[in-house]
């Protein structure tokens, strides 16, 4: 029987078309459930540690919302308040870890880190975000393409614009190429996805029949397309200092009103991970404006695009929890 019992999920390189397809349909049916009152709980006294070398809101409470719904318990760790690193190894805490808990979440910085938590640990691990993917994020944002879409998910296509070779440009790239679907990535060749990654998703493309498209032009990028996707231009664990050079080669690709329209379509959708920078409200925005003022108004999305019908990035973000939920029900339930 197809299932996915005691799974891990790092990156989603490894998980197949089938396995993508039905974390997404656990999820809509985990979502009609919970609003229709009759949500089962498959969790029951199981616990899960939540590690954040990050920090988070979303991904955070999507874990603990998912969890309490489905009956199990969590503990989060934040990045001040474990031995991890600074005292111990990850080879040690994921042995102490997996000896109490039955699966954990980790966010943190590289790859290499959340696998060797895996190796040790046991027990599955969730990638709940490193400087190379954000896999948990990518089954939300299909699954709210999904929603807002008529169409299978195979004809759904999806323009990316900004930092592409962040966790968000990559994952973006990975997960329609895994799907079969429409993707276009529209960056300055300096910020494209690694060589090694984009060969990589077009294996994945010839079997799933997905096209690629990788350009600097991001209005050949948008024509036509059903969602336009952005992120931050500057990362978590990133140095303040990228900004300067950041917003020069990333202007031409900041969502406005005027890209919008580029598109062609007028049921294109904008969506965007969050947090995002779309006025100069927070600290962050604030200091980039006074340096910029041409940027007050939003930095790699617009104020009015953000305000706009286009945006559907809340919707996104309430999938974080539905999709979290099908990754916890499918690896731990029943067992
Ligand atoms: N999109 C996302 O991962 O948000 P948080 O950083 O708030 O978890
Ligand atoms: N690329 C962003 C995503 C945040 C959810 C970051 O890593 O900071």
């Amino acid at each position: 029987a197809f299932n996915l019992h005691n799974r891990s999920l790092l990156s989603l390189v490894h998980h197949s078309q089938q396995d993508l397809r039905y974390l997404l349909d656990l999820a809509r049916d985990l979502k009609r459930a919970k609003y229709s009152g009759t949500e089962k709980q498959h969790l029951r006294g199981k616990n899960i540690a939540l590690i954040f070398e990050k920090t988070s809101t979303r991904t955070r409470c999507a874990f603990e919302v998912a969890a309490y719904d489905q009956g199990a318990n969590v503990t989060y760790i934040d990045p001040g308040s474990s031995q991890i690193g600074h005292k111990e190894s990850m080879k040690d805490t994921a042995r102490v870890l997996g000896r109490m808990y039955d699966a954990i979440e980790y966010r943190g910085f590289k790859q290499d880190v959340v696998q060797e938590l895996t190796d040790y640990a046991g027990v599955p691990v969730f990638n709940g975000l490193t400087d190379e993917y954000h896999p948990t994020q990518m089954l939300a944002d299909v699954l709210t393409m999904r929603e807002h879409s008529d169409k299978p998910l195979y004809e759904i296509s999806y323009a990316y614009l900004g930092d592409a070779r962040n966790n968000m440009g990559n994952s973006l790239l990975l997960v329609g190429a895994k799907l079969g679907m429409d993707v276009r990535i529209a960056a300055p060749k300096s910020l494209w996805p690694s060589e090694e990654l984009v060969a990589q998703c077009r294996e994945f493309a010839k079997a799933s029949g997905a096209r690629i498209l990788l350009t600097e032009d991001a209005h050949e990028a948008v024509k036509g397309v059903d969602f336009i996707h952005t992120d931050v231009w500057v990362s978590m664990g990133e140095p303040i200092e990228a900004w300067g050079e950041r917003i020069t080669a990333l202007l031409p690709y900041q969502v406005n009103m005027a890209m919008m329209e580029a598109s062609g379509n007028p049921r294109t959708k904008f969506m965007h991970c969050l947090p995002a920078f779309h006025n100069s409200e927070t600290k962050v925005g604030k200091q980039i404006a006074e340096k910029y003022p041409q940027l007050a108004n939003g930095i790699e999305v617009t104020e009015d695009v953000f305000e706009s019908p286009y945006n559907i990035a809340f919707d996104q973000a309430e999938n974080r929890m539905h999709t979290i939920k099908a990754v916890l029900v499918s690896a731990l339930g029943g067992l």
